[in-house]
């Protein structure tokens, strides 16, 4: 079997381990080894039996063991079954499919995370770890229970030169308010980055791209669009003259300025039709 059909091929899996992150997110770990081995930003369909078949990001990567997790937010039906699934069940996976981060293997680098938007970001903040990057890592939440990989983050700085700074909208850890008003003053303050990641609620990642392109920083998103077939071929996940499972998730702010009528605004649902981000 090519390379590519075993990736698009179901497999099942058995899940090794399940992690209560937040209130509301929960970490399922199993064995594959295709998604073991993805690229950091690249996303995986779950289907979980008798319910639906939904996209993930994978947040870790282990190709050593086999490993790999997604960590999921719990909000319709698909995510409350999976939330309901313990060690030992059963789900199917295919992929990795789409594109994955651009790694820079040097330079300043902002890191801008939100929500669930940050399991994405673990596998690439590992990847950039290991090289002689600076990482300045901007969380944000909207409330201290909310918060997402706090301990993994600060872990992982240790191994570069780098800061964590947390901001939550309730003020009950780190600072009050918006990352984005964060990333804003840094950047307000002369603070030269070579590359700026974002992941999270598609309205902050669309005030990141605006600011990147008012202080001239490359920058590259991941993008959430609702998909069924992951490999191109039905357009429900069009956005522009982009398909987000084969051209992205993540795009750059080449792509971005393309399709600013649509990044920010609105995505259509399964029915096709447009609703408002
Ligand atoms: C590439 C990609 C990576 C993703 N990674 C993660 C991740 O790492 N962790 C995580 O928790 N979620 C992630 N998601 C979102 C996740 O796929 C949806 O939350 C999930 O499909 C919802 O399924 P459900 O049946 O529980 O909710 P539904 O019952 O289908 O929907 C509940 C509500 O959520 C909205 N919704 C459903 N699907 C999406 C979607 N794809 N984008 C935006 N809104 C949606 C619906 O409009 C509805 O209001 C990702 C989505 C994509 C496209
Ligand atoms: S989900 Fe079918 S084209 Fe992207």
């Amino acid at each position: 079997m090519d390379k590519h059909t075993a990736t698009s091929k179901m497999r099942t899996v058995k899940l090794t381990s399940v992690t209560l992150e937040t209130p509301t997110v929960k970490s399922f770990t199993f064995n594959d080894k295709l998604c073991s081995k993805a690229k950091p930003g690249q996303f995986i369909m779950i289907w979980i039996p008798r319910i639906d078949e939904i996209p993930m990001s994978l947040s870790t990567l282990d190709p050593k063991r086999s490993r790999a997790a997604v960590t999921v937010e719990k909000i319709g039906e698909a995510t409350s079954a999976l939330h309901k699934m313990k060690t030992g069940d059963t789900i199917g996976v295919r992929g990795p499919f789409g594109n994955g981060y651009t790694l820079e293997n040097a330079g300043k680098i902002m890191i801008v995370g939100g929500g669930t938007g940050l399991a994405s970001l673990m596998p690439l903040t590992e990847k950039l770890a290991k090289g002689k990057t600076e990482i300045t890592f901007l969380m944000g939440a909207k409330t201290k229970s909310n918060i997402l990989f706090y301990t993994r983050v600060r872990k992982l700085l240790t191994r570069v030169k780098g800061q964590l700074v947390v901001t939550t909208e309730d003020g009950t850890f780190g600072q009050k308010g918006m990352v984005t008003t964060r990333a804003e003053e840094l950047l307000k303050q002369g603070e030269q980055f070579d590359m700026i990641y974002a992941c999270g609620p598609e309205k902050m990642m669309q005030k990141m791209f605006l600011l990147t392109e008012r202080f001239h920083v490359p920058f590259e998103a991941s993008l959430e669009r609702f998909m069924r077939c992951a490999i191109g071929i039905c357009g429900t996940c069009v956005i522009g003259r982009y398909r987000v499972c084969k051209d992205g998730p993540v795009f750059s702010s080449r792509q971005l300025r393309e399709a600013k009528n649509e990044f920010g605004h609105w995505r259509r649902g399964f029915d096709g039709r447009k609703t408002t981000v």
